[in-house]
């Protein structure tokens, strides 16, 4: 499968590389800011809990929040913590199959809830006999469909999850790239239910720079998940989060994400306009436009999968099935398109290359 990260040349590597030779420095003076803490280093929870606030409304304090080495370990957590064998949780259909396996991994029961343009369809869960104990989504982005969940959906998911008591996990992977529309608040500066425990992570953004993913947890939850996570995992690379600290505090972060977002969009538009030149009575790109690559579907009745991926691994054109993200089967003729990685020219050729191969 094809990963839909930055590459190096992508990447703020002068500038990152300069605060970690100045971080390293002060290490030989200082111990930096080891505190011991489980939930990792108070400056750079304090730095994440400020770039939340601007960039995403969450208005949580610094001391709710809790660093990981991305968001499956603080998935796992979290079902450590909240699950039971034979619990039932929700999640999209199709949905990120990390997530789905945490929670089989814990031995819960999945409920799986069908995604439409509009992200996951709230009159679905409503209809549920009893409310499932957790809810796993992915509103900025869907993972892998695209859709946006709409501010309605979003409205209409907090009511239903405070009425039935359901905790919602919000994992806001790819909030920071949109290429059209508008960006709306993250579920968790709406919850006014401390019904929502938000995820994110620096992997898409910074990928192999840093690895680190946070969680915000409700306050009501902060002592019980402050106790579990000590035993599972108590100290991180001293460095790497006061570089990253440094980073968010001097608006690099938010540079290079305004910075990668204009190149993602300008290769977002190559593929959008190489595939109406070259394939457009063959297949449709989701209209939903955000992240690092997009959702494909093929005319079934003229293509086979098996064709499907011949034709692009012979035109070296990058693209993979959607069959992991599902419980049940996937639709035939459902592909994820990465774009992020290529450049404009290598889109339009790569495009034109596989149209030609399997338009024939
Ligand atoms: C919805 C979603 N969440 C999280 C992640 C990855 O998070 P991490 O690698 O930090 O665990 C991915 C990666 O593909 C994803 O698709």
């Amino acid at each position: 499968m094809y990963q839909s990260l930055p590459t190096g040349d992508q990447l703020p590597l002068a500038v990152w590389r300069k605060i970690l030779v100045k971080n390293s420095r002060l290490l030989e003076e200082t111990s930096l800011d080891y505190t011991g803490d489980a939930f990792g280093s108070i400056r750079l929870r304090k730095s994440i809990s400020s770039y939340l606030r601007r960039a995403r409304g969450v208005m949580c304090d610094w001391d709710q929040i809790a660093i990981f080495s991305g968001s499956q370990p603080a998935l796992d957590l979290i079902c450590r913590v909240l699950l039971d064998r034979n619990d039932w949780v929700a999640m999209e259909e199709p949905g990120y199959f990390g997530a789905r396996r945490s929670f089989a991994v814990s031995g819960a029961k999945i409920i799986p809830v069908p995604v439409d343009e509009e992200g996951i369809s709230v009159p679905f869960l409503r209809q549920l006999d009893t409310p499932p104990k957790l809810l796993f989504v992915t509103p900025s982005h869907q993972d892998p469909t695209g859709a946006m969940l709409s501010l309605r959906r979003r409205q209409e998911l907090l009511t239903w999850a405070a009425e039935g008591g359901v905790l919602i996990i919000e994992d806001d992977n790819d909030c920071e790239y949109r290429h059209g529309g508008r960006t709306l608040p993250s579920l968790m500066a709406m919850d006014e239910k401390g019904s929502v425990i938000y995820l994110n992570t620096f992997w898409r953004t910074l990928s192999s720079l840093v690895r680190i993913g946070y969680m915000v947890v409700p306050r009501r939850l902060l002592a019980v998940f402050t106790f579990v996570k000590s035993i599972v995992e108590r100290d991180f690379p001293v460095l790497e989060q006061a570089a990253l600290a440094e980073f968010i505090e001097q608006g690099c972060l938010e540079r290079h994400i305004h910075k990668s977002g204009a190149l993602y969009r300008e290769r977002w538009h190559a593929l959008t306009h190489a595939c109406t030149v070259h394939l457009k009575d063959s297949m449709a790109l989701a209209k939903e436009s955000g992240g690092m690559r997009v959702m494909a579907r093929f005319d079934c009745s003229r293509f086979s999968n098996e064709r499907i991926i011949e034709a692009a691994c012979e035109a070296d054109f990058p693209l993979f099935s959607s069959e992991n993200y599902y419980i049940g089967a996937a639709p035939p003729g459902e592909f994820l398109i990465p774009f992020g990685q290529f450049d404009q020219a290598t889109i339009a050729r790569g495009v034109k290359a596989f149209a030609e191969l399997i338009t024939v």
